[in-house]
């Protein structure tokens, strides 16, 4: 059979233009979506009389049987019928003879793609928010063990205040809480249907678009053919949440990496997470950490390829459009795989909670602890900083931390110093104070964790 759309022509395609025009070695992908379209679209276009009920269950069993070819990888694409589209159709019709013709009615390719990819899009977000909530889950189980495990917090990568390490991994639960709301909101834009806009104008069939969303369960129906079928603003969203989740993963990740590094040695990853060196037998590479660090330029570069396609298209459909789908398969794939192997790796890191220790009695985290006593003894905020400060640069320079001064020293510094400046420099200290809702204490990191529980839709 000659090319679906070849009667106008009189010369064959040239095979390098055929090669680089068609989308069928990518598209494939979206065979499942493309059939369960076309099965809704036959099966409304005889409901309505369209074309007789007999032909349009032909088809729609004609469709299942490709299906069932496709699912067990059975059917050989071919680069000559150019997409996913027409391969199927062409299959179909070699199968059931010209009544599979017959399935075009009232449709074209164009509000087809787009349809096939709002329901690529549904299933792949709704599969994505069940890997996020996975990762968050064991965020809690590493949060939980670890209330009272503190780890310096730092700003500008200075040691700043302690912090509970459960505080510390919850500040990612809630990064990837706002990314499940920003993919669950994007359902609702998924959920508009375009199929039933034909090439651009709608069609002279009179066909029933709410049976075809009704069937396809789309929430609503695109109310204007040219939108429907030429704008891709529902995948640059859902790019655009995909490249956010990648930079919360990369941040955390390069915090993995600094964590299990010789320098730090907070974390361990476990070696089924890790990687040798060809040549230098010691060592052990947090390889995964950095590889999902790396992965997320390729989604940002995703995004910005679809925003540039789009940038100067006149309405309606153009084929650069077909540009839309490698980007947008690469991104899910990201995505797929880094949150498979976040949630296994923070599940079997180990927490050195010795050295994390080790660093907090080690440095100058509490010196805000001193500035707010004195200010409790009545000196202006700014005054006691002052003083800290002086008293920290002395520390500094005789060798020793705020816990190892005398009592002597203080009141050198200053007379509102009593014996109980020791009481308020223990560590455990330090992070319980900080009681404020959302802040570091114990009792608030608790009640955070019930929060989120309440968040996982398990
Ligand atoms: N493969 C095309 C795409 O992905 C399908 C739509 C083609 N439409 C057309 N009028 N050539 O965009």
């Amino acid at each position: 059979m000659s090319k679906l759309w070849g009667g106008r022509f009189t010369k064959e395609t040239n095979k390098l233009v055929e090669e680089f025009t068609a989308s069928i070695s990518f598209d494939q992908k979206l065979a499942k979506e493309d059939i369960a379209g076309s099965m809704a679209h036959v099966q409304m276009l005889g409901e309505c009389g369209i074309i007789p009920i007999e032909d349009a269950i032909k088809i729609k069993d004609g469709l299942l049987a490709i299906r069932k070819l496709v699912d067990a990888g059975e059917v050989e694409f071919l680069v000559e019928d150019e997409d996913i589209h027409m391969n199927i159709e062409k299959l179909l019709i070699e199968k059931i003879g010209p009544v599979g013709g017959k399935l075009h009615t009232g449709r074209s390719r164009n509000d087809q793609v787009a349809t096939d990819m709002h329901l690529y899009l549904r299933t792949k977000t709704t599969e994505l928010i069940k890997l996020i909530e996975d990762v968050q889950q064991a965020l809690i189980e590493q949060a939980k063990a670890n209330i009272h495990t503190l780890i310096p917090g730092y700003t500008h990568l200075q040691r700043a205040q302690p912090v509970s390490f459960a505080h510390h991994l919850m500040a990612y639960f809630w990064m990837f809480e706002r990314d499940k709301e920003r993919l669950m909101d994007s359902l609702k834009r998924i959920n508009w249907l375009p199929l039933g806009s034909g090439a651009l104008a709608g069609t002279t069939f009179p066909i029933n678009r709410e049976r075809v969303a009704e069937l396809l369960g789309f929430e609503t129906i695109y109310p204007n053919s040219m939108d429907a079928v030429s704008d891709r603003d529902f995948i640059v969203e859902f790019l655009s949440i995909g490249s956010i989740i990648m930079t919360h993963i990369s941040r955390f990740s390069e915090e993995l990496v600094i964590w299990s590094s010789q320098e730090f040695q907070f974390v361990e990853l476990d070696d089924s997470f890790c990687t040798g060196s060809s040549i230098m037998p010691q060592k052990k590479n947090p390889d995964v950490p950095e590889v999902l660090r790396g992965k997320t330029g390729r989604t940002y570069g995703n995004l910005m390829g679809l925003l540039t396609v789009l940038k100067g298209l006149p309405l309606a459909y153009n084929k650069d459009l077909q540009e839309d789908k490698e980007g947008m398969f690469d991104t899910v794939e990201t995505l797929e795989g880094s949150l498979k192997l976040l949630a296994p790796m923070v599940e079997t890191m180990t927490i050195n909670k010795d050295v994390m220790r080790k660093a907090i009695n080690n440095d100058f985290s509490n010196a805000t602890d001193i500035a707010d006593y004195l200010v409790r003894k009545g000196l202006p905020f700014r005054e006691a900083h002052e003083v800290i400060g002086k008293i920290v640069l002395y520390a500094i320079q005789s060798n020793k931390f705020l816990l190892d001064l005398s009592f002597e020293e203080y009141q050198g510094f200053s007379p509102l110093f009593e014996e109980d400046i020791y009481g308020v420099l223990a560590p455990e200290q330090v992070v319980a104070v900080r009681n404020s809702f959302g802040g570091t204490a114990p009792a608030q990191v608790e009640h955070q964790i019930v929060l989120a529980e309440g968040k996982l839709h398990r």
